[in-house]
């Protein structure tokens, strides 16, 4: 099933069966008969529409938020994160199959991609009656980075991917949901709040098996988290952060500050 979702190029059909598969996977759950996890070899590429263009984020173009254009580029680079969003979280389940994991893992990034596509839905939507759509204009070619930097290590996995990008997430959105406020574009607002409350608990998913996998091998969770995130995380964190958020998904400060003076020397690009 997670290798059908990611080896599927069409955004809506993606998204689609990324639904479907969640909803068969919860209904084996309470029927008390939970479908077999096999092992499969998820593509080291996940397959892609013909469009976006996918550029090197420099070459991007950067639009004025306070456009009808530039806020339509903003929920297309959002579309494009949801988007690559839906195919991480299978990308977890089928790459990881060999590591013996609670069944409860599978559940949370079940529920995760099912999320994930319905914000992916959404956020196509509000692109749609704007008189856009996803493809419509260039996108990050670096959305894979991070897959590919852990596909041997499930804890970076964990750190990298819901850790420090999802976590990130926290920190944009409700500037991203102002933006839409004032342009009083209630669609884009409505979508925001709901991928802003559930990726909470994408982060929380992220943070409870990680330190479950510590507790496992009776590590210090915060020093293997900045041990990861510095081995396989190109960059420093940058503040400010959503304290709050954070900690209510499982984010205490001194795990994301001390990465903040990874930073390089100003005028140095990393
Ligand atoms: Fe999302
Ligand atoms: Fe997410």
């Amino acid at each position: 099933m997670a290798v059908d979702v990611l080896s599927t190029a069409d955004g809506r059909l993606k998204t689609a069966k990324s639904r479907a598969y969640a909803a068969e996977w919860r209904e084996s759950r309470s029927r008390g008969k939970a479908i077999e996890i096999g092992t499969s070899t998820p593509p080291d590429f996940p397959a892609r529409p013909a469009k976006p263009e996918l550029l090197n984020p420099r070459d991007v173009p950067k639009r004025r938020p306070g456009t009808e254009a530039g806020r339509i580029a903003l929920l297309h680079a959002v579309a494009h994160i949801e988007f690559n969003a839906v195919d991480l979280h299978w990308d977890i389940i089928a790459r990881f199959g060999h590591v013996p994991m609670p069944i409860g893992f599978h559940d949370d990034w079940v529920k995760c991609a099912e999320e994930e596509s319905r914000h992916f839905e959404m956020v196509c939507d509000c692109l749609e009656s704007m008189g856009s759509h996803y493809g419509a204009l260039p996108a990050h070619a670096g959305m894979w980075r991070a897959a590919e930097d852990t596909a041997d290590d499930l804890m970076g996995r964990l750190a990298v991917v819901p850790m420090v990008l999802e976590a990130r997430g926290l920190d944009v959105t409700p500037r991203m949901i102002d933006v839409f406020r004032k342009a009083k574009s209630e669609q884009a607002v409505a979508a925001l709040e709901v991928i802003y409350a559930e990726e909470v608990g994408h982060v929380a998913y992220g943070s409870k098996w990680f330190h479950f996998l510590c507790g496992r091998e009776n590590a210090d969770p915060k020093d293997v988290f900045h041990q990861m995130v510095r081995r396989y995380f190109h960059g420093a964190l940058k503040p400010p952060f959503n304290e709050e958020k954070r900690a209510e998904a499982g984010l205490p400060p001194d795990f994301y500050w001390p990465l903040t003076e990874d930073l390089p020397p100003p005028g140095r690009s990393e």
